[in-house]
């Protein structure tokens, strides 16, 4: 899809709030819906009259207006967008109307949005009954009135190819992305943008004295690979931001095995770390203002005759020991050792780590908010702000010194399970012992990552969660306060 500025071709997109009909509607088109209740505006809602001798216009609803935000215009261009597609219309002017609501650059940048959400597609490996191809399509905008749009509408493009490039990963299956190909993967997007990456294999992993990472790694044959990306816009001395993401390329739950249904989509296991390799190329693209720097510890949970077992003791980087009560709950290990990392080797000023670490997670937030657990409320208000900016929901989760102490071993000196209850927030405190006390945010994506169906602008499958936030956290250097 092209967006282009210039009034082409005789369709208008015409947006409204519930019961408010532009003026530009001929009079019994708007008596008549009035009167017949067949469209009222509501969010997402749409009127087709697109055929030689009518008015040409697709109405759009943008919801009641006491209920307006930026999320609403989301929606509502990706269901024009959406309808113009399936009309197999070319050319349509989207009219922006000089509403107040609509004059700054964060709605303009979510028309944008909703218009690019409707593109993405991940149907390469159909050979039959592939989707229908999308027209090109030319979006006229009639926003005249707002400067600099051209600017909002790259960095949105280049933003969105973020999300694409986390969703593609996510969605290729474990046979094409494993550790060492997600690797490749990494420096062939980043490299060309000035980002250095540095891949680390087996044996380097290990003289980093990763052991609980490679504990975990040590069933499969396909060998684990540690990712390390820098893009430092400021030079090696200023502290980084550094990102975190889960890398497991395929989690079938080890000794511990997962059933059948559950295993199916465990391919989606790095979902984190594919959100921070799009966060850092959408900030790349963009030429954001602050060091980050991305971490993954890439590895697959099988099982094999060197496969960790249950019962198993591990010592990890930091030294901590952990007793595995249970080898589907392999996130947290291999994180324990990437956040350590993330702590002492990287000039880390704030970490974050994303990781769809607990079904729990699902039970109690759902596919709509990404769990959060802190050590710095200040951070995590950051990250929050930064969320609400992206149109990504979280929420953050308690952590009481009584959940921690379910956190100690019988035999060492930490255990990867805890009672049952609150899962979520036990597996996020068992992260917490490997940050070194520096300002943290782990995101639970379990829920928000993948989709089983579409849902509003998201797509089913892969959802890319998160790499938008990320990029409206590393853009600019003010509002840096922690
Ligand atoms: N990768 C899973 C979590 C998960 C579940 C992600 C469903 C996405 C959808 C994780 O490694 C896991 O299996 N966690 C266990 C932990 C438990 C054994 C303490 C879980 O959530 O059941
Ligand atoms: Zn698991
Ligand atoms: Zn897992």
């Amino acid at each position: 899809m092209k967006i282009t500025f210039e009034k082409q071709g005789d369709i208008r997109i015409l947006p409204m709030f519930t019961h408010d009909f532009p003026e530009d509607v001929q009079e019994d088109t708007k008596n008549w819906l009035q009167e017949s209740g067949n469209f009222t505006g509501k969010l997402g809602e749409t009127y087709v009259e697109v055929k030689p001798g009518t008015e040409n216009m697709i109405l759009v609803g943008l919801g009641p207006r006491e209920k307006f935000d930026y999320d609403a215009l989301r929606t509502m261009s990706f269901k024009a967008l959406e309808t113009v597609t399936k009309l197999n219309i070319e050319k349509a002017n989207f009219i922006v109307p000089e509403m107040e609501e609509l004059a700054d650059p964060l709605a303009l940048k979510a028309i944008f949005e909703g218009a690019m959400q409707n593109d993405y597609r991940f149907d390469k490996y159909k050979t039959e009954d592939k989707e229908i191809q999308k027209p090109d399509l030319s979006l006229c905008l009639e926003a005249k009135w707002m400067d600099g749009k051209e600017a909002i509408l790259e960095e949105m493009q280049n933003v969105m190819d973020g999300v694409a490039i986390a969703r593609d990963l996510i969605n290729e299956p474990a046979n094409v992305i494993t550790p060492q190909t997600l690797a490749e993967k990494a420096e062939e997007l980043l490299s060309p943008l000035g980002v250095k990456v540095t891949v680390y294999d087996e044996e380097e992993i290990r003289a980093l004295g990763m052991t609980a990472f490679l504990s975990v790694a040590q069933g499969s044959s396909n060998p684990p690979r540690f990712i390390r990306m820098e893009y430092l816009p400021h030079g090696e001395d200023e502290p980084a931001l550094t990102l975190v993401g889960k890398g497991l390329t395929f989690d079938s739950g080890g000794y511990s095995l997962k059933p059948t249904k559950s295993m199916v989509d465990m391919k989606t296991d790095m979902s984190g770390a594919a959100s921070v390799i799009g966060a850092i190329y959408a900030l790349a693209k963009n030429k954001g203002d602050k060091n980050v720097v991305g971490l993954i510890a890439a590895c697959e949970n099988l099982i094999s005759g060197h496969a960790y077992k249950p019962g198993d003791i591990i010592t990890t980087m930091a030294g901590l020991t952990v007793e595995v009560g249970n080898t589907d709950a392999e996130g947290r290990i291999t994180l324990a050792d990437a956040l350590y990392y993330a702590a002492t080797k990287v000039n880390s000023k704030k970490i974050i780590d994303v990781a769809t670490l607990t079904g729990a997670c699902i039970v109690a937030l759902g596919h709509t908010y990404t769990g959060a657990i802190t050590n710095n409320e200040g951070l995590y208000i950051e990250v929050k702000n930064a969320s609400e900016a992206a149109g990504e929901n979280i929420w953050m989760l308690p952590s009481h010194d009584h959940f921690r102490e379910q956190l100690k071993g019988s035999f060492a000196d930490i255990s990867n399970i805890t009672e049952r209850g609150a899962g979520t927030i036990t597996a996020g405190l068992f992260l917490e012992k490997f940050v070194e006390d520096k300002p943290w945010v782990h995101l639970d994506i379990a829920g928000t990552s993948w989709l089983t169906k579409a849902e509003g602008y998201l797509p089913k499958g892969a959802t890319g969660v998160m790499v938008k936030t990320f990029y409206e956290l590393g853009k600019e250097k003010i509002g840096d306060e922690v």
